[in-house]
């Protein structure tokens, strides 16, 4: 258990047991005070429910804008021209923007992803798992995370996009290396020149791809902002290059992360998994509170847009706020035994998915791939089991999630 003491709250994150189990450590935290300065972060970190509910619902005085040139700003002044390209494309797009430009990006694509749109994926989510499962050999182990958890989600939104899903590897070497600066796994300099590589060799394939579909359009998401883009006013070229890679990101990595945690979460509770195998409608609720007790998105970032009392404590602008979105959903001022996994909990209104005019897009056709996932894999493999028991997690502090996970199938 660890003993923060003021000034080193958080100097223990990023080991390899904070990686494993983070929520003493976020209890910790809280214990002392749910938004507190840390000094290895160089940021407020908060860890209440009611303080990081908050700071979503209120853009108006924590922006979403600048939120990566904050992060940059931390390398030597001498390497700032050098990282120039991510500067530029982390400068906008849906998720790094305050209304109203916001406002104007989301609602290019937001019909796109009402609950009834999605659900026309179905048909295409039941056989993309078909698919999977008839490459698995009966009785053997497997690795649900690459042969399951990882292909289904990143399959879907490609679909979705219009990128090939030839070379998944590719979608997800940009994707883990393109995150690098804000999971926080490597040293800042050496997870900048990782992001910017993998990023400029994304943003090449999107424009080869852009271009083919200004001739010929086609039935996908990327033919959509294309056209939003030759209408000039609506969407800017790097506007789109930056929402098309947000959406690939961020439609699969967390999806896999939620499939897998489903999987381990219950497994490890075996009577709930016995239950659901019986009671199958159960499973949606099941699935909303992995995403509360194991929440893939662990944590998100604010930057603090005028000087202000907040919690009795002095922010001032330009700072980082680390909204710890996984510590704010075991919140015992917020949820009756937070650190108790119970699939038949009500009332769970927890922040996953994020609150507010940032409230997670794709979270309808994440609740639906969580939900067929789980359905599929307890009607084939009921007598599914861990094989082994050493886990590595992800070694970042703002993903959560197994990186593989042996299971024994056993049908
Ligand atoms: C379990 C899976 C997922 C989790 C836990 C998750 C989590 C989140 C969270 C916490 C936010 C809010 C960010 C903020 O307030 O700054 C967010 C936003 C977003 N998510 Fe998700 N997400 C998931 C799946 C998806 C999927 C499948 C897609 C795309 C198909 C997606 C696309 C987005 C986009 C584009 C935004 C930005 C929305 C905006 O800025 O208005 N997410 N997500």
């Amino acid at each position: 258990m660890p003993q923060p003491a003021e000034n080193n709250l958080t100097d223990n994150w990023y080991t390899p047991a904070f990686y494993a189990d983070p929520y003493p450590y976020y209890d910790a935290v809280r214990n002392v005070a749910p938004v507190i300065w840390s000094e290895s972060e160089q940021g407020w970190v908060v860890t209440g429910y009611e303080q990081v509910a908050a700071i979503l619902h209120d853009p108006e005085r924590f922006s979403s804008a600048g939120r990566m040139a904050a992060l940059l700003d931390r390398l030597p002044v001498e390497d700032r021209d050098h990282f120039q390209p991510i500067y530029d494309h982390f400068s906008g797009g849906m998720i790094r923007s305050d209304p109203p430009d916001h406002t104007r990006l989301r609602q290019l694509i937001n019909a796109t992803f009402t609950p009834r749109v999605i659900k026309t994926n179905q048909a295409n989510i039941e056989t993309t798992m078909r698919c999977l499962f008839d490459r698995f050999e009966a009785d053997q182990n497997v690795d649900l995370v690459s042969q399951f958890a990882f292909p289904l989600p990143a399959t879907v939104i490609c679909q979705m996009l219009g990128v090939p899903t030839d070379d998944l590897e590719q979608v997800r070497d940009w994707t883990i290396r393109i995150n690098s600066v804000v999971a926080g796994a490597l040293p800042l300099r050496e997870a900048a020149e990782e992001m910017q590589k993998a990023l400029v060799e994304l943003q090449d394939f999107y424009r080869a791809m852009i271009a083919q579909r200004h001739q010929s359009p086609q039935e996908d998401l990327m033919s959509l902002l294309v056209a939003a883009e030759d209408e000039g006013e609506r969407l800017t070229e790097a506007e789109l290059l930056s929402t098309a890679e947000n959406l690939l990101a961020a439609g699969h990595e967390t999806t896999t992360n939620l499939i897998s945690n489903t999987v381990l979460t219950l497994l490890r509770h075996p009577q709930q998994w016995q239950r659901l195998a019986t009671h199958p409608d159960g499973i949606p609720q099941a699935v909303e509170e992995v995403l509360r007790y194991e929440s893939p998105l662990q944590r998100q970032t604010r930057i603090v847009k005028q000087d202000m009392t907040f919690e009795g404590q002095s922010l001032r602008q330009g700072q980082i706020v680390y909204l710890m979105i996984g510590a704010a959903n075991r919140d015992p001022a917020a949820f009756v035994d937070p650190n108790c996994f119970d699939i038949e909990r009500t009332n769970n209104r927890h922040l996953a998915f994020g609150v507010g005019v940032h409230f997670c897009i794709g979270a309808p056709l994440a609740r639906l791939e969580g939900k067929l996932a789980l359905e599929a894999l307890l009607r084939e493999f009921p007598k599914m089991q861990l094989a082994g028991d050493h886990l590595r997690w992800s070694p970042t502090a703002a993903i959560r999630g197994p990186v593989s996970l042996p299971v024994q199938l056993k049908p």
